[in-house]
């Protein structure tokens, strides 16, 4: 005989949905919405720059991607972005360059649009006290980041990421690469140093968008992203 309790969590059970349907994922990559309006970062990041960067930017290596998957390996449409970059020795030869460089862009994009907020906040808690111990105070860590990302020659990104003697560190990678392509860690933080990213509002002047950014990082999303790399 069941109680009452036994049979609430037998039904509880029953409800859950098969993690086959759960975790089927239509076929193709979408643009994703931004979490913001395209205005919502201005004056540090324009809303011109804002729109054309999602909807013509990102939205092109969304196309690309789809367009180089679907005539040379279908069948990781149906695959988390992760794990078509994680497998780019499986797709053909002549056509894995633009896989990389467009899967990387749809990745790299996603990410930097969550990692920015209208209102930024400062890092607390566990992750300033990571980046005290890593860089020896916030200051310290916002020019080695902006080191790194007006060092990058070319296009390119900046990332915070998780370090191996220290519990961050930071690094940049050429193109649409990330660090986890490179066989590296996942990054908490990252930023666009694409000339496309910054040009109509600040020109040449990629450190002065460099400045800017970090009035739009959003600590809450880097906050996350550093928790869910202490579990993986
Ligand atoms: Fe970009």
């Amino acid at each position: 005989m069941l109680t009452r309790r036994q049979m609430l969590q037998a039904s509880a059970v029953l409800a859950l949905p098969s993690l086959a349907t759960a975790q089927e994922k239509p076929a193709g990559f979408t643009l994703p919405k931004l979490p913001y309006a395209y205005d919502a970062l201005e004056p540090h990041i324009d809303a011109e720059t804002m729109t054309i960067h999602h909807t013509k930017h990102h939205q092109a290596y969304v196309t690309n991607l789809n367009g180089l998957l679907e005539k040379n390996a279908p069948e990781m449409l149906k695959k988390p972005i992760e794990e078509v970059l994680a497998n780019l020795k499986n797709i053909p030869e002549m056509v894995r360059g633009g896989v990389r460089n467009n899967g990387g862009g749809h990745w790299n994009h996603t990410f930097f649009w969550n990692v920015m907020a209208k209102a930024g906040g400062t890092p607390k808690g566990d992750l300033l006290k990571a980046i005290d111990d890593s860089f020896g105070s916030l200051d310290k860590f916002k020019v080695a980041f902006n080191t790194a990302a007006v060092g990058r020659f070319g296009s390119g990104w900046a990332w915070l990421v998780p370090g191996k003697d220290k519990p961050l560190t930071v690094t940049s990678t050429p193109n649409q690469d990330n660090p986890q392509m490179a066989g590296g860690a996942a990054p908490i933080l990252g930023v666009d140093v694409w000339e496309h990213a910054y040009y109509l509002k600040y020109r040449n002047l990629r450190a002065k968008y460099l400045e800017a950014f970090f009035n739009v990082v959003n600590w809450d999303a880097v906050a996350e992203n550093f928790a869910k790399s202490k579990k993986s």
